[in-house]
């Protein structure tokens, strides 16, 4: 996630470009750039940091009534100088923003540079510029040659573009969010409305496939092939402050809806369902293949998710195990060369993570961050670092980055079992559409959610419990430690056949039990689920519609139907509105719960 705007007008364009940078700053932060037009051409500046840092490093404010400006959370290539945005050609004119990623740029960048095009950063963006460059060497006008770049992008993008000497923003999206702002001559476009509401209210949203013409004339909206497209525009009405959050009263809310994209973002180019494989292309074919045993360490949410895939290495075959990090110095199993520990780090800056990654590196492991900040400290130094495209996450209770960890974990599993064995597990087959549906499924999920009434119903209790089983269990750990830090209310996780050795002397009718169903062994897990309820505890299932467990619960928390290798994925988004909807009833500060902090950089 990035954030983009452009501005079209009378007057400097550079306060407006840069208030709209800060005010989309909660969508990246690690570096931004602005590119205005003058008599003299274009003018970039540019540099890794937050935007507050660009502002002091303009010295001679730049001139120009038009421009466009990023402020950047990288998916390729670390938070650079020279990866920040804008991009340009060579002889700077032509300037690009893009947010989103482009899956064929290795193919176009070889192509470009056989051409005598000159790359300067890591970025998949820069192939944009370089293209619009190519058409108009090759004769095309400006909007033309813009055209024929964004016709061959393949992947997402909402991409915003100017050529030097005129006064037009060329901006095109697909997958990835573009808005126009318009105000008495004055023109703007942005990832998000929050970039320009301090100046205007009436915006026009773009659709995928949408190509727009901005002068400080209006704006023109066609499709890819030209033809004219007619978009309404709209008043949009917050008040600034609150903009940053869009209609939800919560960033933890808002960041619970945007696991759609952020799951959509972190499987794009990665899982190849009709070539029946995972395509992995940050590991060449055959990575994996000395890898005997998998450790993974991480800490809360993230541990929760580095069991997740420690279970989905177990499940295909290959021998893992997944310790909390602040427990490896006195309890990490022995480690050879054979060994790969995954630290698992949202933030890649966790202090314990940091130390026992460092720890399995120092006895000779392999080691792999799996992260969400490109140029973190686990990201720098682990031997390899795949990243979640998750984009920022501003609440302090991690939730779609707990999403985006567990489903890349699943597809790594497959990988180093397919890269173990020689072929790819039995079972990937199935999984690979169902993992291509599940951002529709977890906007079926959000959509038609009851956790609102549930939260309501079960608000007296004394306190809260969670099970499941297999893949279910670590889904059950995360759910209680969401309902605890956002709620401050008891809650506890179990593995569902744990609950009659110890638990059950807890349950009581003011101890509501919400059981997980994933399809694994779940005749059991609701045999585990009636014990709690014979004691008086009400049962909350979260599974499918037409579910046993619907017939036996006091309440039902619907997902649909999928592989169990991702059912307990559905069923978090549902145990994630039981803890926002009980934070909000209690008036819980839920962006930022007490005591706690989004990073814990001390052990
Ligand atoms: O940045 P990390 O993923 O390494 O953070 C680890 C934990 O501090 C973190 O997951 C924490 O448990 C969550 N914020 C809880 O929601």
């Amino acid at each position: 996630m990035c954030g983009i705007i452009g501005r079209v007008g009378d007057g400097n364009a550079l306060e407006p470009l840069l208030t709209g940078l800060e005010n989309l700053e909660y969508r990246g932060y690690d570096s931004a750039g602005v590119a205005v037009q003058n008599g003299s051409g274009i003018n970039v500046e540019k540099r890794s940091g937050k935007v507050e840092e660009l502002k002091s490093s303009i010295g001679e404010p730049l001139q120009g009534e038009v421009g466009i400006g990023h402020t950047r959370w990288s998916t390729h290539g670390p938070p650079t100088d020279a990866n920040a945005h804008p991009h340009t050609d060579e002889s700077e004119d032509v300037a690009v923003v893009h947010n989103g990623i482009i899956e064929n740029y290795t193919e176009l960048r070889e192509r470009l540079a056989a051409n005598g095009y000159e790359f300067t950063s890591d970025t998949d963006t820069e192939v944009i510029p370089h293209l619009v460059q190519y058409y108009l060497d090759a004769g095309y006008d400006s909007e033309p040659a813009f055209r024929q770049a964004i016709d061959e992008l393949e992947g997402s993008y909402a991409v915003t573009a100017m050529v030097s000497g005129e006064h037009v923003l060329y901006a095109a999206r697909r997958g990835s969010p573009l808005v126009v702002g318009m105000e008495d001559g004055e023109y703007f476009l942005a990832s998000d409305v929050p970039a320009f509401l301090e100046y205007t209210d009436s915006v026009i949203y773009l659709e995928d496939g949408d190509v727009v013409v901005v002068d400080e004339d209006g704006v023109e909206f066609t499709d890819l092939e030209g033809d004219p497209v007619v978009r309404e525009p709209e008043t949009v009405e917050w008040d600034p402050e609150q903009a940053g959050k869009g209609t939800y009263d919560h960033f933890m809310l808002k960041e619970i809806h945007e696991q759609p994209t952020s799951l959509s973002q972190a499987i794009e180019g990665r899982i190849d369902p009709a070539g029946g494989r995972i395509a992995l292309a940050d590991f060449e074919p055959g990575t994996f293949a000395d890898v005997d045993s998998v450790q993974f360490v991480a800490c809360g949410t993230s541990y929760h998710a580095a069991l997740y895939g420690s279970l989905a290495l177990n499940q295909a075959g290959v021998q893992s195990t997944a310790l909390l990090a602040n427990e490896y110095s006195v309890s990490a199993p022995p480690i050879d060369d054979d060994t790969l520990v995954i630290a698992v780090t949202q933030s890649g800056e966790t202090a314990d993570t940091l130390t026992a990654l460092r720890r399995a590196a120092r006895e000779g492991a392999a080691t792999l961050t799996l992260t969400n900040v490109v140029g973190s400290t686990a990201a720098r130094e682990a031997d390899d670092a795949l990243f979640i495209r998750a984009g920022p996450e501003i609440g302090v209770a991690a939730t779609k980055t707990f999403s985006s960890q567990a489903v890349m974990l699943t597809l790594l599993a497959q990988r180093i079992a397919a890269d173990l064995r020689g072929e790819p597990p039995a079972d990937l087959e199935a999984l690979l559409p169902e993992l291509e549906s599940m951002p529709a499924a977890i906007d079926d999920v959000l959509a038609g959610s009851a956790a609102k009434t549930v939260a309501r119903r079960y608000s007296d209790s004394e306190a809260y419990f969670f099970i499941g089983r297999g893949l279910g269990y670590p889904v059950a750990l995360e759910g209680a430690l969401k309902f605890k830090e956002i709620t401050y209310e008891h809650a506890e996780g179990f593995a569902s056949g744990e609950l009659k050795h110890g638990p059950l002397a807890l349950v009581t009718p003011e101890t509501p039990v919400f059981a997980i169903f994933t399809g694994q062994e779940d005749e059991k897990t609701l045999k585990n689920a009636e014990e709690a309820q014979t004691r008086g505890a009400p049962v909350i299932a979260v599974c499918p519609d037409d579910h046993p467990a619907v017939e036996v619960a006091d309440d039902h928390l619907p997902i649909p139907d999928t592989e169990p290798d991702l059912a307990g994925l559905l069923a978090n988004v549902q145990l994630q509105l039981v803890s926002y909807h009980a934070a909000d009833l209690l008036g819980r500060p839920i962006d930022k719960p007490r005591n706690l902090a989004k990073s814990v950089t001390v052990e």
